[in-house]
């Protein structure tokens, strides 16, 4: 059998994590929840959880994967063999993300193609985006080029496909972010009543805490947004972390890598923060900074840029890349936690377990876009949103068995085989881990209780 790959750095490792990380969630939730929330004041619970519920998590999947050197349907029983039911949940919940991801996927690139081809002013229209998502063929199209695509990259392997493109698209993704950033800060509009705003008030927006009316049930809520936020962020319980942790070789320093995946990942939300909440807040005013996801992306954010002219042209371009590239490289490590995932229970090929997802994927992915045309139903969700094909996949995946997922991680780790399985891998090689006290209490104790509100909160149950 071939000798399993792994990343031939760290950097190149760091970059492929983060690249997983960084993605939808960060650009069109995170400045949304920062500017409902209180600003400042959501920004350091998520700092604060950061450090410690999303460092125990990511840690413990990355150090499942490089300890066992399996992708997720293996792994979790080389752990533990009554654990073998939470690998294939584990593959199970990125085969159902992967085909509406890859939806939205087509949807970006789209946007980006039309901004680019200077037919952005278009997209301003009214019910351009509902005409687009209705229509029978483009979104199939575009679809189907961004899982190729996605493929394409997995299918080139560790080296050549993940650490390659990661290496490539990140630091372009920051460039670009980065830009468009300073950008905003600079801008003011004057509406049709005369008052004038700028980036730098929207900026205060973003990042001044706000203290005002401040509840214990304001505080909640805060805290489980943040939450929610971080889990998804990190990527945990996707089955991407493990598969990624698999390929990082013994004598890399997990602790370093991990707090520069987080770094990574926390710095570009908060650079999305910088860049919509001031462009949102200067020409839409408070209003405007009260949506989220497609609206927020597809919709309100298209009329702005299609708002400033010739500039917003150029500035919807570069914006609509810097997404592209986000959601490409997230793609690209779901579809990997499934592939590997393959090749190891089944011994296939690279080339036969990329086929046969790209298959299942497309297949589905089309069934999606088919949910806003023939396939159009509508039902209500118990957490309150009216779902098609798309919200339904979502809800399913993300809501319920995610954090099922990554409670049954924590129990497995936690109390079964107890968290020295996670601090010896981190520190096999002596290096120093600061937070092993914390590790074990987060593990033990509070993760699953956190997670256990989370699931209860996302499935709508309270
Ligand atoms: N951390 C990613 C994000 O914020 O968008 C989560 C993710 C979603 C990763 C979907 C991969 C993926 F396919």
């Amino acid at each position: 059998m071939a000798e399993r790959s792994s990343f031939n750095g760290s950097i190149g490792f760091v970059l492929a994590a983060a690249g997983s990380a960084v993605g939808l969630g960060n650009i069109w939730r995170f400045p949304y929840l920062a500017s409902k929330d209180g600003g400042g004041l959501f920004l350091v619970i998520y700092l604060i959880l950061a450090l410690t519920f999303g460092f125990t998590l990511l840690t413990t999947e990355i150090a499942i994967g490089r300890k066992t050197k399996k992708s997720p349907l293996s792994a979790y029983r080389r752990i533990h063999p009554r654990f073998q039911n939470l690998g294939i949940i584990a593959c199970i919940i990125p085969m159902i993300i992967l085909p509406y991801y890859c939806v939205i996927g087509g949807w970006v690139m789209k946007y980006a193609v039309d901004f680019i081809s200077l037919k952005g002013a278009e997209t301003a229209s009214d019910g351009y985006f509902t005409n687009f998502i209705t229509s029978t063929t483009q979104p199939i199209t575009y679809t189907v080029i961004f899982l190729v695509i996605t493929a394409f990259i997995i299918f080139r392997g560790v080296n050549k496909g993940i650490e390659k493109y990661s290496k490539i698209l990140m630091p372009l993704l920051l460039i670009l972010i980065i830009g468009i950033a300073v950008f905003s800060l600079t801008i003011s509009h004057t509406d049709s009543n005369g008052s004038t705003r700028t980036g730098l008030e929207g900026l205060k927006v973003f990042i001044i805490p706000d203290f005002q009316g401040l509840t214990i049930e304001k505080f909640s809520i805060t805290l489980m947004d943040a939450m929610g936020q971080l889990f998804y962020s990190l990527s945990i319980a996707m089955g991407i972390m493990i598969s990624y942790g698999s390929y990082v070789k013994d004598k890399d320093n997990l602790v370093e890598s991990i707090n520069r995946i987080e770094i990574f990942d926390t710095v570009v939300a908060f650079l999305a923060g910088m860049m919509i909440v001031p462009v949102v807040y200067v020409f839409s005013g408070y209003e405007g900074l009260n949506s989220s996801g497609p609206g927020l992306m597809f919709i309100n954010i298209p009329k702005i840029f299609s708002s400033m002219g010739v500039i917003g042209i150029v500035l919807g371009a570069v914006f609509f890349l810097m997404v592209l590239f986000a959601a490409i490289t997230s793609a690209m490590s779901i579809l990997e936690a499934i592939v590997s995932s393959f090749m190891d229970k089944y011994g296939i090929s690279r080339k036969k377990a990329v086929l046969i997802e790209f298959s299942i994927g497309l297949f589905l992915a089309i069934l999606v876009c088919l949910g806003y045309n023939a396939l159009y139903f509508e039902i209500s969700l118990p957490n309150g949103v009216k779902a098609q094909i798309l919200d339904l996949m979502d809800y399913f995946s993300n809501n319920i068995l995610m954090p099922i997922t990554a409670i049954a991680t924590c129990v497995l780790i936690g109390w079964v085989r107890g968290p020295k399985t996670i601090i010896e891998e981190v520190t096999k090689n002596n290096e120093s881990f600061s937070r092993k006290g914390l590790y074990r209490i987060m593990i033990k104790y509070i993760c699953p209780i956190l997670l256990i509100v989370l699931l209860l909160k996302s499935a709508g149950i309270i």
